[in-house]
């Protein structure tokens, strides 16, 4: 999962793409690089780091050129070092390319283009499409017939974006998102919207198989055949400001405290739109839910709270495991898709595989033009605005809003929630951070953590432990606390921290024994709760509220408690090492 972008304007390219690439950067930061055209001469310049570890480095200042391409790296073939970085070129310097995805037939390519003396500088997939184009190119004289052959010959996902030295921009899409800016100085091709956003909202979605040119002035589209294609204009409605990191050092910071906003937000979704999901679930037999990483841990909680409050059954399953657990799907089947970005290439696979099966799809999402969104029958978006933190804060917190919304309408049982009360409760929660921060420093060399929870506070232990392990590097369990004596207390020793989710509710006292024979072991013992008890060594108040909506407050002083763990261990909170915010690829 890369970002890349491409500008053709009336601007100096490298100083429009730079800040292009650090807004898109969540979606990989192992290097950077990018090209620009003058005088149909094109310069490239890559390196290793974050877009503003290498801003010097790249001297862009002596990169001249209103043509440009840019491009983040998570790297998948080849190791991380400047030669691997994107742009390639060809063996002429006549071609330059950034790509995101994987060229699954990579190899076969390259051998077959080196064995007609093709010369390759860099281990990645990637740089088959600048040979493969240069091929095309030399053959046909036409950059349309050049992409399209190229994409014939590639298998995978991928979208590309190509300079050529007649001064005119090409990109392909294939399973990964490409999306056109139409600016007044200027045309755009991104992985995201927040490639251009700071220059124009007007915005195209290329649909799959979409070829694009553009130059400073026109953008033609045609699909794999060579044919036109239209598609339309869409209106992009994020605020720039919304990208800010504001008075917080860190995105994560400020997604964290957002949510004192943020979950009312997503509460106040119309009653119009949750009805059509629930006609779907209704007339059901089969009711899947699925997702990656935080937002499964969602989908996790979703099915308890059914369990418990109504008389539907579900089936969760990791997107990732989809596919192997999908016989029962048919046309009386739904899924319902959970995912922040609404790019995870797992999840699509899913939604790809119910669909053939003519399930219907459900989706909650965040970005309401994402490719599942728009693969969805129905979908419902949680509106926390951008998340650019990598761990998933805010959205995870709007995730669990909108299912509480939905089973609310599912179960004969009412949850009372009063939306407005939710910012003063989330205060109460983020006024804790001064003491939170304490217990990080004196946790911070702990190398285990395990959080208990039965019941909704399980699926909480679980994205706790997540956080803990994404933002600080420690290792961290979530465990249902009645699994504890059936394993996990071989691990207890003198000073193994162990985090205990209770409220008063009715797992309270069950947890409570768990929590007794880690203590009796030597466990350090943080308990989260509205309700003190002596056995706690560390204690973080939760404000008394309707038990059945614990969950969504109790996993905010586990993100500050792992926010706090990563800067005292050194890590950057916002952009964990090896991960990426939208895993595009599969
Ligand atoms: C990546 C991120 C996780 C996120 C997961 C699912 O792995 O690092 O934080 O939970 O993708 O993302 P999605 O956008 O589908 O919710």
């Amino acid at each position: 999962m890369c970002s890349i972008i491409g500008y053709t304007g009336r601007f100096g390219a490298a100083s429009v793409l730079i800040g292009s690439l650090k807004r898109m950067e969540y979606r990989g930061y192992d290097s950077v690089g990018m090209a620009t055209m003058e005088s149909s001469k094109i310069l490239v310049r890559k390196d290793v780091g974050k877009v503003i570890e290498v801003e010097k480095s790249l001297q862009l200042d002596a990169m001249p050129g209103q043509i440009g391409i840019g491009h983040t790296r998570w790297a998948t073939h080849g190791s991380i070092n400047k030669i691997n970085a994107h742009p390639h070129m060809d063996c002429n310097n006549n071609i330059v390319v950034v790509h995101n995805g994987i060229i699954e037939n990579y190899k076969q390519l390259k051998v077959d283009l080196q064995n007609n003396g093709h010369v390759f500088k860099s281990e990645t997939d990637s740089e088959v499409i600048a040979h493969l184009i240069e091929c095309h190119y030399s053959k046909y004289n036409d950059v349309k017939q050049a992409v399209i052959e190229t994409c014939k010959n590639l298998k995978g996902s991928y979208a590309f974006v190509v300079i050529f030295k007649s001064g005119l921009v090409a990109g392909a899409r294939q399973d990964e998102p490409l999306i056109i800016g139409l600016g007044k100085d200027g045309n755009f091709i991104s992985s995201d919207v927040l490639g251009f956003i700071e220059y124009t909202d007007q915005s195209i979605f290329l649909d799959n198989q979409d070829i694009v040119i553009l130059n400073e002035n026109n953008v033609s589209i045609y699909d794999f055949n060579g044919n036109p294609v239209s598609r339309d204009v869409t209106q992009v409605a994020w605020e720039l400001g919304d990208i800010d990191k504001g008075k917080y050092a860190h995105y994560t910071h400020k997604e964290i405290h957002e949510q004192q906003y943020s979950i009312e937000k997503a509460f106040g979704i119309q009653t119009e739109s949750i009805n059509k999901f629930i006609d779907v679930i209704l007339k059901s037999k089969n009711i899947f839910i699925t997702g990656s990483g935080t937002s499964y841990h969602c989908a996790m909680l979703a099915k308890y709270l059914l369990n418990k409050l109504s008389d539907i059954r579900t089936e969760i399953v990791m997107s990732s495991e989809f596919e192997y657990m999908s016989r029962l799907l048919d046309e009386n089947s739904v899924l319902i898709a959970i995912s922040q970005s609404g790019e995870t290439a797992d999840v699509l696979h899913a939604a790809k595989i119910a669909k053939q099966n003519h399930a219907k799809i459900l989706s909650i999402i965040n970005i309401p033009t994402s490719s599942l969104a728009r693969f969805s029958d129905h979908y419902l978006t949680i509106n926390c605005g951008p998340e650019i933190g990598v761990a998933a804060t805010k959205s995870f917190t709007g995730q669990l809003a909108i299912f509480y919304s939905i089973v609310n309408k599912l179960s004969s049982t009412r949850i009372e929630i009063k939306f407005s009360d939710f910012s003063d409760i989330i205060n109460e929660v983020l006024e804790q951070e001064s003491h939170i921060e304490k217990i990080a420093e004196d946790i911070k060399k702990t190398k285990d953590i395990y959080i208990l929870g039965k019941s909704l506070h399980y699926p909480i232990g679980l994205e706790g432990s997540l956080k803990i392990k994404e933002l600080a590097y420690i290792h961290a369990e979530g465990i249902a606390a009645g699994e504890i004596k059936h394993g996990p207390l071989a691990l207890i020793e003198n000073n193994t921290v162990v985090i205990v989710l209770n409220p008063s509710d009715d797992t309270y006292t069950d947890t409570l024994n768990s929590v007794y024979e880690m203590k009796s072991r030597g466990a350090t013992i943080i308990g989260i709760s509205n309700q003190t008890n002596e056995i706690y060594d560390y204690f973080i108040k939760l404000p008394t509220i309707n038990k059945l909506l614990y969950p969504i407050i109790e996993i905010i002083p586990l993100q500050i408690l792992s926010y706090y763990l990563a800067l005292k261990n050194n890590a950057n909170p916002d952009y964990p090492r090896n991960l990426a915010k939208s895993v595009t690829v599969r």
